[in-house]
């Protein structure tokens, strides 16, 4: 049976996001909570550029501003078997169609009092200019998700847009997250806020303009990101775009990546 009512989908496709009140239980909810917190203590996949802070500059020494682990089911394999993995793996076939898969997952823990706006971005700026992209991201906090500690945001309509200039966040290319560019912010100006209760969700395609403010409450703010991809993949574009700000940006995480490859060879 599908987690979405046909009200629901006619929603995600005309408008470009979706909130869920309920995806998984709270049960569920509790027990990727303990998974989570042990992949942020262990910092999992910091020697290979999988950890690393999405808002600074990533030093080994100052606290991270809003920490990511990349491929979090990499370091704990038993998030597959979870609740979460399977609802999610079932939706976005039910979304994409036969054969789509989760292609890849990740973490952004916001850090207690005050941990950084994740800024305006669309998820495409990070992929590949030569694509066109059908796929989505689904959003699921591992607590309640309010105004107060950093909920998602959304323009609706705006996954109409193609990629809108973006640069790294604050203009510093060794920031590895992506913000909208300088002159972009009449593209934000309908945002929604989507408040969520623990086991809700949110889904969003690649183009949709998202954010979620700073963290200001005292405790920390878990999301668990799942990607789902059609089985066909993307699209190559009929005119290829070009994104300054990957070609610019240079990342202490793009060092410990490289430095992990060569050892491997
Ligand atoms: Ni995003």
């Amino acid at each position: 049976m599908s987690a979405l009512s046909s009200e629901m989908r006619t929603h995600l496709h005309d408008h470009g996001y979706l909130a869920i009140q309920s995806l998984i239980s709270p049960e569920a909810v509790i027990q990727l909570q303990a998974i989570y917190d042990r992949l942020f203590t262990e910092q999992a996949g910091r020697g290979e550029g999988n950890q690393y802070d999405l808002a600074g500059n990533d030093s080994e020494t100052g606290a991270a501003r809003l920490p990511q682990i990349m491929h979090p089911a990499k370091y704990a394999p038993e998030l597959l078997d979870t609740a979460l993995y399977r609802v999610v793996s079932d939706l976005v076939v039910d979304l994409l169609g036969a054969g789509a898969e989760t292609r890849f997952e990740h973490a952004i823990c916001k850090p207690p009092n005050s941990g950084a706006p994740t800024p305006w971005h669309q998820d495409a700026a990070y992929w590949d200019p030569s694509n066109r992209y059908r796929d989505i991201s689904v959003w699921v906090p591992l607590q309640e998700a309010t105004l107060e500690n950093g909920c998602m945001h959304f323009v609706p309509d705006s996954h109409r847009l193609d990629v809108l200039p973006h640069q790294s966040i604050g203009g510093d290319p060794t920031v590895h997250g992506l913000e909208l560019a300088p002159g972009q912010e009449q593209h934000t100006l309908n945002a929604l806020a989507c408040p969520l209760p623990p086991g809700g969700a949110t889904i969003h395609g690649g183009y949709t303009l998202h954010y979620a403010p700073e963290n200001r409450s005292t405790v920390p703010r878990r999301a668990l990101i799942l990607c789902g991809r059609p089985a066909d993949g993307p699209t190559p574009r009929k005119r290829a775009m070009k994104f300054p700000w990957l070609e610019e940006r240079k990342t202490a995480r793009m060092q410990r990546t490289q430095a992990a490859e060569s050892e491997a060879d």
